[in-house]
């Protein structure tokens, strides 16, 4: 049986789906002779970690509880005196999981899975990758750091995998790096990647107004509690950015053209969000009704999408032939048009749903899986 080592970092609805996964999958990877063995798991405040990390692990029972505990919204620091584990405070958190890789890394093997939402692994990231352990991340922000940690962290490709940074469960970085490893250029790529913002602007092609159209959003949970993180297009920028470096483009955040589609006067640190969804919103449909009605015109449609191409990378509005992947984008799914020399005309389709735990989770979990090859 091969034995894959992790520390988890990040227990939020990501990581604990993950730990479902993991727990519900026991006998399926029994059968492909890989075993998934869980010795640590870390929130903002605690790690909690098997007595010895070689050759102990935290058994199912306790994952779960990990879960349940988590999903009541307290730290994992409660857990101490439950079962056989130990428990170290944030001040020693970093140092402890940099001494499990340091003895794991080249001798079992170990991977960090980054499935926080936070800039502050990179640091243990970048560190881990010289010690031999594998890092997979559905965190976005230690790949859209500088160039300098982005460097770290792919300089042993066969090491890292991000696939849910992008479209979540989506095959998006496996179907680019196999078309880069063929020698295939990408010339352009043109996503969708917020399913919010799908959603939205497909409502306001209905003629919906934006305002009632982001209320109703909000109402069904496809919004960040605060819709103006959706609606700034940061999320989608990061998402851009990682595309963009993965196809050799070394550039950072600020080179990335963003378009918001709030102005800044109605920016958090003027309004509350009760005041942005009542007062600020209604004043923006005016002009999406516009350009909607101006799109369509031309037989186009908008779509809240990244395009990078040459040296552009843009994320923001732009009109899209309605009879395009793109233009027939209803809901909140992803959609990634690939263009490259093979596919030239008609692209290269990529679309489902990009988000959720379960997606998420689906796709960390097969990329753990893809590095089983490195664990002796
Ligand atoms: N949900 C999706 O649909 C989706 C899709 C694609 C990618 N992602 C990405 O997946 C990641 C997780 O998403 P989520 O929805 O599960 O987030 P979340 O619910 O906010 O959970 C984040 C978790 O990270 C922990 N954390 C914060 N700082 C940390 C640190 N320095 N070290 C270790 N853990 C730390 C938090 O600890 P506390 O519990 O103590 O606060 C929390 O357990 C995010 O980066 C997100 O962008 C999510």
């Amino acid at each position: 049986m091969k034995k894959i080592a992790l520390i988890l970092m990040g227990c939020g609805g990501v990581g604990r789906q993950l730990l479902h996964h993991i727990v519900s999958c026991r006998s399926l990877h029994a059968n492909q002779g890989v075993h998934l063995r869980v010795v640590g798991v870390c929130d903002s405040k605690s790690l909690v970690v098997a007595p010895d990390a070689h050759p102990s692990e935290l058994d199912d029972n306790f994952l779960l509880e990990v879960c349940r505990v988590k999903g009541d919204g307290s730290s994992l620091s409660k857990l101490s005196g439950f079962g056989a584990c130990r428990v170290f405070p944030d001040s020693e958190l970093t140092a402890k999981v940099f001494d499990i890789a340091s003895h794991l890394g080249k001798s079992t093997g170990l991977a960090i899975v980054d499935c926080s939402a936070s800039s502050e692994t990179t640091e243990i990231l970048s560190r881990v990758i010289d010690l031999g352990c594998c890092v997979i991340l559905a965190n976005k922000k230690p790949l859209t750091s500088t160039m300098e940690y982005y460097d770290k962290l792919v300089s042993q490709p066969r090491q890292m995998r991000h696939e849910s940074t992008v479209g979540a469960g989506l095959p998006i970085i496996a179907s680019l790096n196999r078309i880069l490893s063929s020698g295939d250029p990408v010339h352009r790529l043109v996503g969708s990647l917020s399913g919010t913002l799908g959603y939205v602007m497909s409502e306001v092609e209905d003629g919906k107004p934006l305002s009632q159209v982001v209320k109703t959003a909000k109402s069904l949970g496809y919004t960040e509690p605060d819709p103006r993180d959706d609606l700034g297009g940061m999320d989608v920028a990061r998402k851009a950015l990682i595309l963009a470096r993965l196809l050799g483009r070394r550039i950072t955040m600020d080179s990335i053209k963003v378009e918001s589609l709030y102005p800044d006067e109605m920016g958090p640190t003027v309004m509350s969000v009760d005041e942005f969804v009542s007062k600020g919103l209604p004043l923006l449909d005016k002009s999406i009704c516009e350009r909607v009605a101006k799109a369509s015109v031309s037989g186009n449609v908008l779509r809240y999408v990244c395009v990078i191409e040459g040296t552009r990378c843009e994320v923001g509005i732009q009109e899209l032939p309605r009879d395009s992947p793109l233009g027939r984008l209803r809901g909140s799914d992803n959609v990634l048009e690939v263009y490259t020399r093979c596919y030239n005309k008609q692209p290269l389709v990529i679309q489902g749903a990009g988000a959720g735990n379960d997606t998420t989770a689906a796709g960390v979990l097969a990329d753990i899986l893809d590095i089983q090859d490195l664990f002796p």
